[in-house]
């Protein structure tokens, strides 16, 4: 061979294999296959195929579906992609019979019926995740209603909660996001298909019978949408972000709550792992590669988004790579919902610690604020400012708000100078924690009733 023979066979092959989606698409054998049983039914119900040729192909099929599953299946660069692949393993084993399976459809249809029964099947798998771990969230705050913890903003000391009510805010966004996958599902339950190309076939197809088979409500309702259709991919893809944003959220808590300074939480030995050179430490990679993984599901999304915005009507084959994308980010979705459950579940607590850390920063400063609103009708601005009065004498005393005795109080204007000394017990924390009785608040009243609503959605 010269020159000019080894480039044009060199750029063949290079060209076969930046075509061929075989290699990642197989991921979609399952469908395919399914789709196909399903198609080939129709088509021998309308009289398009015989009843025999459907047999031969369904028990074909069957046959290379049992091939791939013990690894006896040789996928081929040649083959071009999952759908050529099993269409010629399937000839192979039947014959004539086997070329009949592709009538009145397309692979455009095809792909689109695929990847829309695995997103779909994915969100069933990742939603059944979602409960176990917000049921594990919900059990952990069940014993910690009365736990306090210092409540942030910006980071900072704000307010008392209790570590229940904080577990339950996590476990509100896992519901929203469990009800984001079960709303996509809902939306995106439709068939494609039988659109064949992008205009419909000449046959006579039933595509609900198609749809019905396919455990889809109905079939797709425009061919030419149909086949460049990726929506349903997007939302999965966005689905998974928003709650891997949350999984980051609560990663992110856990790292901080780990650490020598906070000290609120100690991660299971197994979850921890050691430095190489620094043989002291503990470090959580684990909470820490959850919140790193965030980044790449993200990209997925946004890769995604970028290679549909600029496609005409219909079928581009752009689309080809819709997949490794949302392939990766269920995978990433999946094992990060156990894991994080796995780590909820292990995680030591130190309720001490957390209610110590409760008594720097004046927690119940609002209390006293509030206080005087309530009982001396004063505006909570100026409330506010006398608060801040007693803040800098507790300060000055080198106490928290909440030790302060009434005496001390009394002292730090004239506005507090008679106040009742009922005041002191407004400024206990465990009160302060349980005055925030209004709907969604943190007392331990209320946070069980939330734990109580959990319980009934978890059923
Ligand atoms: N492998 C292709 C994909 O993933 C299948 C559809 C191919 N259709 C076509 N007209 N080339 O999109």
């Amino acid at each position: 061979m010269n020159n000019n023979q080894i480039l044009k066979n060199t750029n063949a092959k290079l060209l076969d294999e930046f075509n061929a989606s075989v290699m990642f698409d197989k991921e979609l054998y399952a469908q395919d296959i399914k789709g196909s049983i399903a198609h080939s039914k129709m088509l021998a119900l309308q009289d398009i195929i015989t009843v025999d040729d459907q047999e031969k192909i369904e028990a074909g099929l069957l046959q290379v579906k049992a091939e791939i599953e013990s690894g006896k299946f040789e996928w081929k660069i040649e083959h071009e992609d999952v759908h050529m692949a099993i269409e010629n393993r399937l000839t192979e084993i039947i014959g004539d019979a086997g070329g009949r399976l592709h009538t009145a459809r397309s692979r455009n249809d095809q792909v689109a019926t695929d990847f829309a029964l695995y997103v779909q099947d994915k969100s069933i798998v990742i939603k059944d995740k979602l409960k176990m771990l917000i049921e594990t969230l919900v059990n952990i705050a069940s014993k910690h209603t009365e736990t306090l913890i210092p409540g942030m903003t910006h980071l900072q000391h704000a307010q008392p909660i209790n570590f229940g009510f904080h577990l339950l805010a996590y476990a509100n966004m896992f519901k929203r996001d469990f009800e984001r996958f079960e709303s996509s599902y809902q939306r995106n339950n439709n068939c494609p298909l039988g659109s064949a190309a992008l205009a419909g076939t000449p046959h006579n197809i039933d595509r609900f019978k198609t749809s019905e088979l396919l455990g889809f409500d109905s079939p797709t309702a425009c061919a030419l949408d149909t086949s460049s259709n990726r929506d349903f991919a997007l939302e999965i893809l966005f689905n998974i972000s928003t709650s891997m944003m949350h999984i980051s959220r609560i990663s992110e808590e856990l790292i901080l709550w780990s650490s020598y300074e906070f000290g609120f939480v100690k991660m299971s030995d197994e979850y921890a792992t050691t430095s190489s050179i620094m043989p002291q430490k503990k470090n959580p990679d684990v909470p820490e590669l959850l919140r790193g993984k965030t980044g790449r599901v993200y990209g997925n999304l946004v890769s995604l988004l970028t290679v549909m915005k600029g496609l005409p009507l219909a079928y581009n084959k752009d689309t080809q790579e819709d997949k490794e994308g949302v392939f990766d980010s269920v995978k990433t979705m999946e094992i990060s919902l156990d894991i994080l459950c796995a780590v909820m579940d292990t995680l030591i607590i130190n309720a001490d610690v957390m209610e110590k850390a409760c008594k720097v920063g004046h927690l119940s400063a609002t209390d006293l604020a509030d206080y005087l609103v309530q009982k001396a009708n004063i505006p909570f601005r100026t409330a506010y400012y006398i608060t801040k009065d007693v803040v800098s004498l507790a300060n000055k005393l080198g106490k928290d708000m909440s030790e302060l005795t009434i005496e001390e109080l009394r002292t730090a204007n004239d506005e507090v100078a008679n106040i009742d000394k009922e005041i002191i017990s407004y400024l206990d924390l465990r009160n302060s924690m349980n005055a925030r009785t209004s709907f969604g608040g943190t007392s331990t009243q209320r946070t069980k009733e939330q734990i109580k609503s959990f319980q009934d959605w978890l059923k």
